[in-house]
């Protein structure tokens, strides 16, 4: 099996990250050679900068913030993405850089230019195979959210505290970023109940695999 880089978006509270551990599952059941990461926080120093990031206290400089994310990333795509990708692996990341686009772009209102310049930096032109971006309400996933903080599960971050107009604006973007890359990015309902969207998933991953075993479609992770 050829390598295979995936990515997943959503705004906060779109249920992305359990269904990354139930496609990684069902991959990994079938014999296929998988691995799970995130940004930021999927390497040892990545966790140290995850957690100045996201600290509720911490006061980050748009600028500030746009690189130290971008630091996550040249460190995890050095160290983890790249080497797993060139050891014939799928690598799942929970994130990635259409999260910059949407949420130090659209949400902060840094201009696009500097945006596509610090990706392009920070990954060398790495490029996920497919993204799938969880799509639901600003206001369903805030809900969602609430209900997480309030049982305990996670508490709410820095990004987490931002107004509806932020989420609505990094929602937004996610929707562009699909409509402007078709062959990449795949829109999937998060609306509904786990099952279903999990469902949903794997209608999309098995496609994109059987095309990439049968060479329709294919490109080179890097
Ligand atoms: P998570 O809660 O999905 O793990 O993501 C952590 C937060 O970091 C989330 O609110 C989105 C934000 N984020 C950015 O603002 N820019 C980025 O480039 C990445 C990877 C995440």
């Amino acid at each position: 099996m050829a390598a295979a880089f995936i990515t997943f978006e959503g705004i906060d509270g779109s249920g992305k990250s359990t269904q990354l551990r139930m496609l990684a599952g069902e991959l990994a059941q079938r014999n296929l050679e998988v691995v799970t990461t995130r940004e930021p926080g999927g390497t040892p120093l990545g966790a140290r900068l995850r957690h100045a990031l996201l600290d509720a206290e911490a006061e980050v400089d748009p600028l500030a913030e746009l690189l130290l994310y971008a630091a996550d990333r040249a460190q995890h795509v050095r160290t983890f993405i790249r080497p797993h990708l060139l050891a014939g692996r799928i690598v799942i990341s929970d994130r990635y850089t259409d999260a910059t686009v949407a949420y130090q772009g659209a949400g902060r209102g840094l201009p696009t230019n500097l945006i596509n310049q610090v990706v392009q930096l920070a990954t060398d032109g790495l490029r996920p195979d497919l993204t799938l971006i969880f799509d639901l309400g600003v206001e369903q996933g805030r809900l969602r959210q609430t209900r997480r903080t309030a049982h305990g599960a996670n508490k709410a971050d820095r990004l987490d505290m931002e107004d509806a107009a932020f989420h609505t604006r990094v929602r937004e973007a996610y929707q562009e970023i699909a409509r402007a890359e078709p062959e990449r990015v795949r829109i999937i309902d998060a609306g509904g109940t786990i099952a279903e969207t999990h469902l949903r998933v794997m209608r999309v991953v098995e496609l994109f695999l059987a095309e990439r075993k049968s060479g329709v479609g294919s490109q080179e992770s890097e």
